[in-house]
């Protein structure tokens, strides 16, 4: 017998833009801890509706991982759905303000920030446009700027809690997707004595890669033997084959939603693999634009409280090992605890 499957979110909202033509969902999953906040990611989809559900998924997340942060913020999402030949550069300036207008219309119960596809440079358009809801504009326009090094910092202190109590130094970590995060991690672990192998579907990034100390390969390295496995590129990379595969102790890094289903975290937790959950690893980022731009953080304090994601990866990893839960239900769990 089916089940009709019930909206678990607050807003879904789907526009067709006036001026870009494109489909654009905002998600607000939930605003029980405060206002929804998620990233715009504007990228090529197979449908439409393919965009929808990924705006559904990525907004759950983020009002677990603001909860799991202590951030007094829920999750929501915005997904620009381009199609598969993407967007003409014309026509983005337009695709942008369409953003925006989706966004304002929800009235700061919904803020945006940079995701796939969309730069502070953007954020600063949408902030112009959309009375204020976004953050990460560049510094010199009033914002916190990127926050790839604030979700570096997050993964970096996760990683630690994760191989604790030994050091970095001597494992060997394999690390997939050499973008603006990718890109730091390496450079952390190669200055702390990691030995680091690195893929990107972007070949002319290996110069930059060996430049920095690192290895380059095309192999899979979901399979390859290593201590700790780090995606850092797309989500769903972890499926119940891969995780079956997967030669890595330890998992984790910034990639949104790497799970592509509940059973694949089962898997990981029957073959004795340590996954930290990205809603865990990856919140740096949000931490840093809403403490520097919102909470009247400091720097210092803003950085104390991302380093704390090492003490929240420990509780996951430990509920998880007492209660023989996978670390998505523990994640889960101590969420609904804070
Ligand atoms: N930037 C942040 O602050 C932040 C915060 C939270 C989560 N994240 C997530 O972390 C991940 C990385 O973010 P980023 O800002 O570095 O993105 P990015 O776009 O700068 O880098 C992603 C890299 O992954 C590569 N890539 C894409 N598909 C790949 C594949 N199949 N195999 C190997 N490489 C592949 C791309 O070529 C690119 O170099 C994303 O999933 C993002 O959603 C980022």
């Amino acid at each position: 017998m089916s089940r009709t499957e019930s909206f678990s979110g607050e807003v879904l909202r789907v526009v067709r833009g006036d001026r870009s033509g494109v489909a654009i969902a905002v998600a607000i999953h939930s605003t029980a801890r405060g206002p929804a906040i998620g990233g715009c990611r504007i990228k090529a989809y197979p449908s439409w509706r393919a965009g929808v559900d990924d705006a559904l998924r990525l907004s759950a997340a983020m009002t677990t991982k603001c909860a799991l942060a202590g951030l007094p913020y829920g999750g929501g999402k915005t997904v620009a759905a381009l199609p598969a030949e993407g967007i003409d550069p014309a026509r983005r300036p337009g695709l942008i303000a369409d953003i925006a207008e989706a966004i304002a219309a929800l009235g700061g119960r919904y803020r945006t920030g940079p995701d796939i596809g969309s730069t502070s440079e953007d954020m600063a358009d949408i902030h112009r446009l959309a009375h204020g809801w976004a953050f990460c504009r560049p510094e010199n326009q009033g914002g916190s700027g990127t926050s790839s090094a604030a979700t570096a910092r997050g993964v970096l202190a996760a990683l630690q809690a994760g191989v604790a109590p030994g050091p970095v130094a001597g494992l060997r970590v394999g690390v997939i997707g050499f973008g603006s995060v990718g890109r730091l991690i390496c450079e952390a672990l190669i200055e702390r004595g990691a030995e680091v192998v690195v893929t990107d579907v972007e070949d002319g990034l290996r110069p930059v890669a060996e430049r920095l100390g690192a290895s380059w390969t095309t192999a899979d390295l979901v399979r390859e033997p290593l201590d700790v496995l780090v995606p850092a590129a797309t989500g769903g990379l972890l499926t119940v084959e891969s995780a079956a595969a997967c030669g890595a102790s330890l998992i984790v890094g910034p990639a949104n939603n790497q799970i592509v289903a509940e059973e694949v975290a089962t898997v990981l937790r029957d073959r004795g693999i340590a996954w930290i959950p990205d809603v865990v690893a990856s919140a740096g980022g949000i931490i840093h634009a809403v403490g520097r731009e919102e909470l009247g953080m400091s720097e210092q304090t803003a950085n104390a409280k991302i380093d704390a994601i090492g003490d929240t990866a420990n509780s996951v990893l430990s509920l998880a090992r007492e209660r023989g839960l996978t670390t998505a239900r523990a994640a889960r769990e101590l969420a609904a605890l804070v």
